[in-house]
């Protein structure tokens, strides 16, 4: 459910090697493996576990990730609402392109708001849109506090600080959830992984 565009007089192109041919080459099936939880909750260090082992395994993968694209196509926008409904709306639309490529596309944002995430999953279809929760309580999270934060959120020198003065909807369906506060590293990256050759994303090992 992409938006009508303001432009007019635009049309689409057709590229001559389909979605199929590329996954074929690749060896593999397209897909958005899409994180979501509180900062902190261990979304990047997962995605970046599970991209550091199916490339070694000669998968082709990519990994969006918040604080990476907040410094580049999305540095306009900061933590309303509206800004990170836009920047979930333009990852969305970036995770498609690179799922449409056959690409195993790992994104790694809060995306505290349950409409923008199943608007993605909404745009991507049934299939290519895997949502990962990645459950670590708030109190493990904000102990963890690898920026620290929580700390300044606390003292109300971040505002709108997800889980402190900012909402999260946890997810209400997802297709795996990670409880990072007692799983080691090893142990949820395994459940991805595992997913993703249940399914028939990517050859078994
Ligand atoms: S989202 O809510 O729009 O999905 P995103 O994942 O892009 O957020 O960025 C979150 C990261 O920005 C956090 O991991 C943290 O490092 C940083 N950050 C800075 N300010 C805030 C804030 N007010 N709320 C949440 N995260 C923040």
């Amino acid at each position: 459910m992409s938006q009508q565009p303001k432009s007019q007089n635009i049309t689409k192109i057709e590229t001559k090697i389909s979605r199929e041919d590329r996954e074929k080459m690749m060896g593999q099936k397209g897909v958005t493996v899409w994180f979501t939880g509180l900062s902190g909750s261990g979304k990047s260090t997962v995605a970046i576990e599970v991209d550091r082992i199916l490339t070694n395994r000669g998968a082709v993968c990519t990994i969006l990730d918040g604080d990476n694209v907040r410094h580049g196509l999305n540095s306009d926008l900061g933590f309303s609402p509206e800004d990170r409904n836009e920047n979930i709306r333009r990852i969305g639309e970036v995770a498609k392109l690179f799922t449409e490529t056959g690409i195993i596309n790992l994104t790694a944002f809060i995306s505290p708001y349950r409409a923008d995430r199943d608007r993605n999953r909404q745009i991507q279809g049934e299939g290519d849109f895997i949502e990962v929760f990645v459950d670590a309580p708030l109190d493990v999270c904000e102990q963890r506090d690898p920026k620290g934060l929580y700390e300044k959120a606390r003292a109300g020198i971040i505002p709108e600080f997800t889980g402190i003065s900012a909402p999260y909807e946890a997810p209400e369906k997802p297709e795996i959830v990670l409880n990072t506060g007692d799983q080691s590293l090893e142990e949820s990256a395994g459940i991805v992984i595992a997913y993703l050759e249940e399914k028939g994303y990517i050859n078994k090992a």
